[in-house]
């Protein structure tokens, strides 16, 4: 895959009554990841799925030839490890948390390491990213929402891009390879934007399974991503 770029589509916005054809559908559309929303209505005020359903999804999460799809699994829930071990047994690639919903945010990531997958920290739009300073060195996603959690299908809140921006010279200064992530309200129409300001991995969910054809919105954002890299 020579792109930098990765397109997560998130399920939160697919048919719930037929997840493992729209994960399925939406890789053999283009999609380079698979975006788990989890959440609790605790942490965030809805409640989708859990462990049990990721498991579910694992088989479905390969392209055509058999190349696996990461699953990248979004908690909003609080507390994490508990369930972070238990989405890492079901097949779960990355596990991201919210920093403000663990008390030992350093033990959690260790944790999520520990069990075999990836770790990643993510920044509600009210929230700086004075929690990196510590752990940055540790973990290989940070994950900035553009949205409040919990609900699909809101709007973009610029000051996102910013905090992109100082994330990106955080992950410079680091010298290593941690993915930036964006998440809510990411359309065609401003992922090259959202490109601009650094980051590199691009969370969508209503944008592509609210439209028909997925792989026209899909061919469409990546389109968008490559002219922004001759910009
Ligand atoms: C919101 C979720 C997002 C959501 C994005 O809490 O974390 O992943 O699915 O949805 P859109 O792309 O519709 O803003
Ligand atoms: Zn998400």
């Amino acid at each position: 895959m020579s792109s930098p770029f990765r397109i997560a589509p998130s399920i939160l916005s697919a048919d719930f009554a037929r997840l493992g054809a729209e994960v399925s559908d939406v890789i053999a559309a283009g999609a380079d990841w698979i975006h788990f929303d989890v959440m609790d209505n605790h942490y965030v005020p809805n409640l989708t799925f859990g462990p049990m359903v990721c498991q579910a999804l694992k088989p479905h999460a390969k392209t055509a030839d058999g190349t696996p799809v990461p699953i990248d699994v979004h908690l909003m829930i609080e507390p994490v490890d508990a369930l972070a071990a238990a989405f890492a047994q079901a097949g779960a690639d990355y596990i991201s948390f919210h920093p403000d919903a663990s008390p030992h945010m350093h033990r959690s990531i260790q944790a999520i390491k520990a069990a075999g997958c990836k770790a990643g920290l993510v920044f509600n739009p009210g929230a700086g990213l004075e929690a990196l300073d510590y752990v940055i060195d540790e973990i290989d996603l940070i994950l900035i929402m553009s949205v409040n959690p919990g609900f699909g299908g809101q709007s973009f809140i610029d000051s996102a891009l910013r905090k992109i921006e100082q994330a990106r010279k955080r992950i410079e200064a680091t010298g290593r390879d941690i993915r930036l992530e964006v998440d809510g309200g990411i359309k065609t129409d401003n992922i090259a934007r959202v490109a601009s300001a650094g980051a590199d991995t691009f969370v969508a969910g209503s944008a592509i399974f609210n439209a028909k054809d997925y792989k026209s919105v899909i061919t469409a954002m990546r389109a968008q991503l490559d002219a922004s890299l001759k910009a």
